[in-house]
């Protein structure tokens, strides 16, 4: 874990507008920065960082917070990837606590094996494009592919001279560790036998490269290519397994599709290193590649923190497609959505994209994607025509998929597809899939009991949430909002007291004195024993309330990068939206912005006698539905009935009572 006094030092140390200044273009407005929201395409920005408060906004979907949750947003790192990104960015050492000494040491040995990767890939790829041979050989291949320079940039495509350890003496020159070339597999260590001295080899020798990068940038691995044509050795070979390539949870090309896959909100899903790279360099950017080897349920939910869709790419050719159709059923299954698209035969998804235009590639994926079931028809509805026994076979298979489908809505949708493309009954395939998924829960308990009886099996449900629009959660947002913003400001307040007159007539007057805000918020809950529902709330209010009431100035700093996620981004998104009107440029159009400040003090008696009105209607109702549940046949305590119709009775006149105090402030 990195320590506490390393996430200080770097929430200190970055500036948010420079951190997003990187991801965005950002203009001066006024004492904050305005841009285009880099979540969606739009014409006027909709997107805001203050680097006052050190916190941003985005309009146009809501999202805002802190520089660690843009990051997290937007290049979908975890949160210590955040806080490692921006320590190097800021030259900040990272200090890591709670480790063991074995801990220590692997975290190194893993440190140490993304240093010599990215050596090796900065050193691949300046041989392609500085080294004569790699000029020759390694860069002319890769234009005679079609690539171009930008291209072979982004990806940091790279060449292994033909040499038996070209790569390796130059590594050991530069002082990396032969063991940690060794692990990553880079180098191939033949260790002294006998007389035999110890021999050392590059593994990718002769061999272009296409260096394998994590989600957050990282080089994990590399895959080789061969150039010439010999049938013995293999046309790719790649990192063999370690600490930091697991081959099973990555994906190629997911660093440089994230963002494209969270925007367009489909990932396409090809086979080989050229197909990733030949659809990006035709606008296709949201592609990530298997890498040959059958979709793991880890690649997939690599994919789902980024979008909920995939569309899988095939081949022309026949082979693979059994093995995809599996593929099929495992992006099913958790719970994703999932579309095919075909190519012509013998085309593959790079020679495809080199045939056609832009514009054509992204009508031919357009219009030829179909969802699982329409694929599985078009791709056995020859054979059916020929044998009808294999119609029911198909429809058997098809109700397999939909039987993966965690989602029973879907279920209803799917199953009526097919009975339309298929003209069959929808009942009896109804029927049919409830069958399959009785016996698959048959054979999941089964399967269940044979394993630990002890062992706990714990499936992630997918919960509906339905958004509520609560009354009491609107309002105390706005008095955390108004305590945030103006919590120390004093001013003049009114109140309605009873006085005696010197004749001793007891009369409702008109007081006006002066408080700080927090403290006569602070007052009137209390007096009423108010408390905060909303457990975010409440927690800042409990938070602010010591610092307000003793003079101190909030410390929104603190707020903004609590540990907490829900607090931080609660807290800049009330304080952004004050700022919300230097988007549309209205000082300029000399329309006066009307500031809160002028009326505080009725913006202050508003909000609390709103969320007294709110609390009061809810205990009416919970009276009257009371009132409504007894049953009569039931002796019923006349009694409490007056008593609870006595209640609602003073609850309203003390409704009344606050409109008309409401009314009166004004
Ligand atoms: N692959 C592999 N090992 C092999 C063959 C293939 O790891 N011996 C993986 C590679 O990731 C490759 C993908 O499977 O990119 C698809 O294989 P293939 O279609 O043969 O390669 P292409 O990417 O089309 O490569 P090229 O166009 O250069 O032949
Ligand atoms: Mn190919």
């Amino acid at each position: 874990m990195i320590n506490r006094t390393t996430i200080d030092q770097v929430f200190e140390t970055a500036r948010v507008e420079e951190v997003i200044g990187e991801f965005v273009h950002l203009k001066k407005a006024g004492s904050n920065f305005k841009g285009l929201s880099p979540f969606v395409d739009e014409k006027s920005p909709s997107f805001m960082v203050s680097p006052v408060k050190q916190i941003w906004k985005d309009f146009s979907t809501g999202k805002g917070g802190n520089v660690i949750s843009f990051l997290m947003e937007h290049e979908h790192y975890s949160y210590p990837e955040a806080i490692r990104y921006l320590a190097k960015k800021y030259n900040i050492e990272i200090e890591e606590t709670e480790q063991t000494d074995e801990q220590k040491q692997a975290q190194s040995a893993r440190e140490s094996m993304y240093l010599v990767s990215e050596y090796a890939s900065k050193y691949f790829h300046d041989i392609l494009l500085n080294h004569p041979k790699g000029k020759a050989i390694g860069l002319s291949y890769f234009k005679e592919r079609g690539f171009t320079n930008e291209t072979i940039k982004k990806f940091e495509l790279g060449y292994a001279l033909d040499e038996w350890s070209a790569f390796t003496d130059e590594a050991i020159k530069k002082k990396y560790n032969l063991d940690f070339l060794a692990q990553t597999g880079l180098t191939i260590v033949k260790e002294a036998t006998g007389d035999k001295p110890i021999k050392v080899f590059d593994r990718f020798k002769g061999r272009v490269l296409f260096p394998i990068h994590s989600m957050s940038g990282r080089v994990l691995g590399f895959g080789g290519r061969i150039l010439k044509t010999d049938k013995k050795a293999a046309k790719y070979l790649n990192s063999p397994e370690s600490e930091i390539y697991h081959k099973s949870k990555i994906l190629y090309g997911i660093y440089h599709a994230k963002q494209a896959i969270a925007k367009e909100d489909n990932c396409y899903l090809v086979e080989g290193y050229t197909d990733v790279i030949s659809f990006d360099q035709s606008g296709v950017h949201n592609t990530v590649a298997s890498s040959g080897t059958a979709l793991t349920s880890d690649q997939i939910r690599l994919v789902s923190r980024l979008t909920n869709n995939i569309t899988v790419l095939f081949d022309g050719d026949a082979a693979g497609i059994r093995a995809s159709i599996r593929g099929i059923d495992l992006i099913l299954e958790q719970g994703m959505n999932v579309k095919v698209v075909a190519f012509p035969d013998g085309e593959d998804p790079d020679s495809f994209a080199k045939s056609v235009s832009t514009e054509e590639l992204k009508i031919y994926l357009k219009d030829n994607a179909q969802d699982f079931i329409q694929f599985k028809v078009s791709l056995l509805s020859k054979e059916i025509d020929r044998d009808p026994k294999k119609k029911s076979q198909l429809i058997n298979e098809i109700m397999q998929s939909i039987a993966k489908i965690p989602n029973q809505v879907q279920h209803e949708m799917y199953v009526k597809e097919c009975a339309y493309i298929l003209n069959i009954s929808e009942k009896v395939l109804f029927g049919g899939l409830a069958q399959i998924i009785a016996k698959n829960k048959r054979d999941e308990s089964n399967k269940i009991n044979r394993e630990e009886s002890f062992q706990v099996v714990k499936k992630e449900e997918k919960k509906v949430e339905f958004v509520e629009i609560n009354q009491l959660n609107i309002l105390e947002k706005h008095l955390i909002e108004i305590l945030l913003i103006y919590g120390n400001k004093e001013t003049e307040f009114i109140d309605f007291v009873e006085e005696e007159n010197e004749k001793g007539e007891f009369k409702i007057v008109k007081k006006a004195f002066s408080n700080t805000v927090s403290k006569e918020i602070f007052l009137h809950l209390q007096d009423d024993e108010i408390e905060f529902t909303n457990e975010t709330f409440k927690t800042i209010y409990a938070e602010i309330i010591p610092q307000l009431n003793q003079g101190e100035r909030v410390s929104i700093e603190h707020l903004i990068n609590h540990e907490n996620p829900n607090i931080s981004m609660t807290v800049s998104d009330l304080l952004m939206n004050d700022e919300r009107y230097l988007l549309s440029d209205w000082e300029s159009k000399h329309i006066m912005v009307k500031t809160k400040e002028k009326t505080l003090s009725k913006l202050v008696m508003d909000a609390v006698y709103n969320m007294r009105r709110v609390l009061i209607e809810e205990k009416i109702n919970a009276i009257k539905t009371n009132l409504m549940n007894v049953d009569d046949a039931v002796d019923t305590d006349i009694k409490s009935r007056h008593s609870d119709l006595e209640m609602v009775k003073n609850y309203t006149s003390l409704k009344q009572l606050l409109y008309e105090k409401l009314y009166r402030v004004v």
